[in-house]
């Protein structure tokens, strides 16, 4: 007999028809988001599930499962996952990561050039049928060629976002929990490792792409923005909750930051109304990775894992520690 799996939420249909080859699916096409009372209704009698960052894999879930032995995330972030929960109660954890890598990369540099040149505030302006003449003073932004890049975080994507600099003859500098070696910081257009603070001081664009964890909470908060350049611009791809939204919707409010480039929100998808009213910030609804080639990608590397995990295989890509 098959293993039972739940595909936790809607996914490309070949997906689904590629892991019903492997297993009994239960599927979730209409994307119902499920609560942790029917998720837990859904995984009793499930070997196996394939989530992403709306499913909270914790205790609470797993003393209630005998019988899961393995969840894969789409997704190469998993704070949605109480590891250390996981590896006692015998349940096999796997992410996506490296798939993503360049497509979120790209994402960083589109979002960051947009906040830096105003391209939906004023596009917002332009639909608005306000645009009646040319003036030497609208929408004047920030360049990014031969400015200073300041990465916090310089995993797999930071560095792919450093790479992309050379072209714009900026400097990077970039602060990490460890330092690269010389031969990636070389790769990453000769990054400089710094301090937090002086990465907040120094950056003309502070871009964050670091993991969520309890002790990245709130990474970027008021005293953090307080000590960044007032022309500076600040994007986040990384996760909502890296950065305190209460504290940078006041920073852009009062400019004391020029501009913020968001794909993450603290509370996504009910995020803070209070960024709409503000002309400053680009916001996009968690996107990053969204290139067809990448979410295929993502969703068929997080196939791989589970069908490794259940067949008695190492997952490509496990994070428990069993
Ligand atoms: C997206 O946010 C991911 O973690 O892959």
């Amino acid at each position: 007999m098959k293993p039972a799996i739940l595909v936790a939420r809607a996914i490309f249909p070949d997906v689904l028809t590629r892991l019903s080859t492997h297993f009994e699916v239960e599927s979730n096409q209409e994307d119902i988001i499920f609560s942790p009372t029917q998720l837990a209704e859904k995984l009793r009698d499930k070997a196996g599930a394939l989530t992403t960052s709306s499913a909270r894999i914790n205790r609470e879930l797993l003393q209630q499962l005998p019988n899961l032995k393995m969840v894969a995330n789409m997704a190469v972030g998993y704070d949605n996952f109480d590891l250390p929960a996981m590896a006692e109660f015998g349940v096999q954890a796997s992410n996506t990561p490296d798939v993503l890598n360049e497509t979120t990369a790209d994402f960083g540099w589109a979002l960051m050039m947009a906040t830096a040149r105003r391209i939906t505030e004023s596009e917002h302006w332009l639909r608005d049928g306000q645009w009646h003449k040319w003036r030497y003073d609208y929408f004047l932004g920030a360049d990014l060629h031969g400015s200073t890049l300041g990465i916090i975080g310089m995993g797999r994507i930071g560095q792919a976002i450093a790479r992309r600099s050379t072209g714009f003859n900026m400097k990077v500098i970039y602060h990490n929990r460890s330092r690269l070696s010389s031969e990636q910081e070389a790769l990453a257009n000769h990054a400089q490792y710094v301090s937090k603070e002086e990465v907040l001081r120094q950056a003309d664009h502070l871009m964050l792409i670091l993991p969520y964890s309890t002790a990245s909470h709130h990474t970027i908060g008021a005293a953090e923005l307080a000590q960044m350049k007032p022309t500076a611009t600040l994007t986040n791809l990384a996760r909502g909750g890296i950065v305190d939204d209460q504290a940078l919707i006041a920073a852009l409010r009062t400019n004391q930051i020029a501009a913020a480039g968001l794909d993450v929100f603290e509370n996504e998808p009910r995020f803070n109304p209070d960024f709409l009213s503000l002309k400053n910030v680009v916001l996009t609804p968690h996107i990053a990775s969204a290139s067809e080639a990448t979410r295929r990608a993502m969703a068929n590397c997080a196939a791989d894992n589970l069908i490794a995990g259940l067949s008695g295989q190492r997952p490509p890509n496990l994070l428990t520690l069993l």
